[in-house]
């Protein structure tokens, strides 16, 4: 990639109208993004140096724990340098006392390597499959249950309400979903796929005899436009994040830059509540007509739709024609979670224009 990703982006020198990617509020290449991250590196350096524990947290990394509890309504936000980490941190917290950890067989790679990181053997359950996970759970009286709230090269939804019927039977059970493509994409307020079941209230807010508590954690590196993992929550939970791992001690603060353009981004977000409408109106102006082309689209309104087009062969033509007309949809054959042909993955920005969908969908009527 030679530029910033956005509507149009440039690959191996060729500029395309580009459906890929994570940059769903098209923030990744916004000028005040970008000079608030330029302003931290020139005032705090590349990075403090430090860890957390130490010296490390700067003003930029404060900014984006205060930004990030504004904006997901909670008390206080750990921040750290990359979402793949905050599964490892979490089941650092959360597997402490259970005697059983099931996972989703397809989930991401990096709720998987977490999931393997707690005490108890690991278990795998069916993806996306309620009553496989009635059948491993069976016989627990605690568990820690792992998934996606959304496939992030699929775009299908977690059934969240079904895996809660299931969890009921098990006296203490914890639910962690990574929603690394959720966060600023789905719910009234842009929290995820637990704020569009409204369930935010309950979510990394430990309570005792609660029923099922349910906990996740992502990244601000795909919809919210900077970078860097996140756990927003209660400030006894958050607290009991930073210390359950070694990350906050043991790992360099986020870089300074990253934070500054972080911090910036999610008070973009917030400010501008007409970015999440519009990309919700192009995921589902785009799910619209590749419905409308006779191709079958997960339900809801995630920002990516993984989309199966016939045979392996026949997606790998998709993708070539597409780009031979200047439009970059990816063929993904290898990733976690991907049905066995593999996927065309199409992702939607903010920013895209109407006319941009409906050129995509009118050229892909005629490939198909
Ligand atoms: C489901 C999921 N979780 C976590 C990550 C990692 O987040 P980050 O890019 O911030 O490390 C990704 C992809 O990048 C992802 O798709």
């Amino acid at each position: 990639m030679q530029s910033a990703p956005g509507p149009e982006t440039v690959i191996d020198g060729v500029r395309y109208l580009y459906f890929a990617g994570t940059s769903y509020l098209g923030l990744a290449a916004h000028p005040d993004v970008i000079e608030a991250g330029c302003e931290a590196m020139r005032h705090y350096g590349v990075h403090s140096a430090t860890s957390r524990a130490r010296f490390g947290t700067n003003p930029p990394v404060l900014a984006v724990e205060q930004e990030a509890a504004k904006y997901f309504g909670t008390d206080d936000a750990f921040y750290f340098s990359t979402g793949y980490v905050a599964n490892h941190i979490l089941v650092s917290a959360l597997s402490v006392g259970v005697d059983a950890v099931l996972v989703d067989e397809a989930a991401h790679y990096c709720v998987i390597e977490a999931a393997r990181l707690a005490g108890p053997a690991v278990t795998t359950f069916h993806h996306l499959d309620p009553e496989d996970l009635a059948r491993k759970a069976r016989g627990h009286r605690s568990l820690l249950v792992l998934a996606d709230a959304i496939g992030p090269s699929t775009g299908v939804l977690a059934p969240v309400e079904d895996y809660l019927k299931v969890l009921k039977e098990t006296h203490d059970a914890r639910l962690l979903l990574d929603d690394a493509h959720g966060f600023g994409v789905l719910g009234p307020d842009g929290r995820g796929l637990f704020d569009e079941l409204g369930l935010w209230s309950r979510v990394n807010h430990p309570v005792a005899g609660a029923g099922t508590s349910l906990y996740v954690g992502g990244t601000l590196a795909k919809a919210l436009g900077g970078f860097g993992g996140i756990i927003p929550g209660t400030r006894g939970w958050v607290n009991q994040t930073r210390r359950a791992s070694h990350y906050f001690d043991g790992a360099s603060a986020p870089a300074s830059s990253a934070a500054g353009a972080t911090a910036r981004a999610l008070a973009l977000v917030g400010q501008q509540p007409e970015l999440r409408a519009s990309l919700r109106r192009n995921a589902l102006r785009l799910r619209a007509g590749l419905t409308s082309l006779g191709l079958t689209v997960p339900a809801g309104a995630s920002a990516h739709i993984g989309v199966v087009a016939g045979d392996a062969g026949n997606m790998r033509r998709v993708h070539e024609r597409l780009k031979e007309r200047g439009i970059m949809v990816p063929y993904v054959d290898t990733y976690s979670g991907l049905p066995a042909e593999g996927v065309l993955r199409f992702a939607v920005f903010a920013n895209h224009s109407s006319a941009q969908i409906d050129h995509l969908l009118s050229e892909l009527r005629t490939i198909l």
